[in-house]
């Protein structure tokens, strides 16, 4: 057994479902399955019912994450057509905005020019008045996330170049978008990007074998754009999730007759390092590939507060099959099952305390932190 210890993730891209959508994951579950995926703290992204669009909503989801969370959380604020930008005067307390342009879950989906103008200027007036958050200060805001395919990814460039506004490109998942961030970012265009494991590890030749439980959004990608992925991961700042989980009563699997229309998404907090981890086997990646994209990049991205004395140790050489009976999420399955894996999360210590060992989550709930937040 060959154990390595690296510092407590940070998953920048979680959906925890909480409000409205507790029966696929909850505050206490989502950061269980994050505990045993070595993420010590989770991003949260505003697409719940009620959506996280005002200052009172915000408020109740904090809440609700200080009193489950077993790992640290942020809250992310999302704006809406029918509210517009109402969570301006607590976007302190927010890990960053979310704007969705492109087909997504939920009634997020912002689609008029009039309404992301207003949104980038709202933004850059309120860092003008307060500042962008830096790593370990706390003060400010975050950047501008969007969840922008195709075309409207150069329009969200360009808005981010106009108003000098930091712009981080949730779930790139093609070789055109993948280009054409490194060109923006080689002409100074303030922008960072992500990629999740299943755009990296899957494509559409794996749809026939998953059928539902392989759509999401960006929908699974053609090989070669995911070869440009991999030849791109130097422009390639954070790995993070898109965990979305939906039951599988949903996805139509084992439901009769069978659904035309699914929810789309896919579970996989707990699956990321121990899939980098085998990607770092196979030689594709080396530990400070991950903890750069999983950590170091995050935490300066979103301005995270350190967390003293955290650390998780991981069996790197440990080859095992994984299964959807050893998942914490509540819908309790994940694509990858079926796959062998090598490395696997054997501790996790958060601020000192051993939260999580030998496949249990020893942390008690609320001992989480919500980040930013004023509680
Ligand atoms: O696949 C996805 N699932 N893409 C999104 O944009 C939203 C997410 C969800 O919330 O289920
Ligand atoms: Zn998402």
């Amino acid at each position: 057994m060959s154990v390595a210890q690296l510092p407590g993730l940070v998953d920048a891209h979680v959906h925890l479902r909480e409000p409205g959508y507790e029966y696929k994951e909850d505050f206490a579950t989502g950061t269980m399955a994050a505990l045993a995926g070595g993420v010590t703290t989770v991003l949260d992204m505003p697409n719940t019912n009620p959506p996280t669009a005002t200052p009172d909503r915000l408020a109740e989801k904090a809440r609700l994450a200080a009193a489950k969370a077993v790992c640290d959380v942020g809250l992310f604020v999302g704006a809406t057509h029918t509210e517009g930008d109402a969570y301006l005067p607590v976007a302190e307390q927010a890990c960053a905005l979310k704007i969705y342009v492109s087909d997504t879950f939920g009634s997020l989906r912002i689609d008029t020019l009039d309404l992301m103008h207003r949104l980038f200027r709202g933004w850059a007036e309120k860092a003008d008045a307060v500042g962008y958050r830096m790593a370990g200060v706390g003060e400010g805001i975050g950047p501008i996330t969007v969840h922008a395919e195709e075309l409207m990814l150069p329009v969200c460039l360009c808005l981010s170049q106009l108003y000098a506004v930091p712009l981080h490109i949730a779930h790139v998942s093609r070789r055109n978008e993948i280009e054409l961030i490194r060109v923006a970012k080689d002409r100074g265009v303030p922008v960072t990007c992500e990629v999740t494991p299943h755009h990296l590890f899957l494509s559409t030749d794996d749809l026939p074998r998953l059928g539902a439980c392989g759509d999401m959004r960006p929908r699974l990608a053609t090989p070669d754009d995911v070869a440009a992925l991999w030849e791109n991961l130097d422009v390639v700042d954070i790995f993070a999730t898109d965990h979305a989980p939906h039951t599988l009563a949903e996805k139509g699997i084992g439901v009769e007759p069978a659904r035309p229309a699914v929810p789309p998404g896919v579970p996989g907090v707990e699956t990321m390092l121990p899939l980098l981890l085998t990607a770092a086997h196979a030689g594709l990646l080396d530990l400070g590939d991950i903890i750069e994209r999983c950590y170091t990049a995050p935490r300066r991205i979103y301005g995270l507060p350190e967390q003293p004395d955290t650390w998780i140790e991981v069996d790197v050489d440990a080859g095992y099959e994984l299964t959807n009976s050893s998942l914490k999420t509540k819908v309790g399955w994940s694509p990858f099952a079926g796959w062998r894996l090598y490395g696997r999360v054997e501790r996790v210590v958060l601020r000192g305390a051993m939260v999580y060992a030998g496949g249990a989550v020893l942390a008690a709930p609320g001992s989480g932190r919500v980040l930013f937040a004023a509680l």
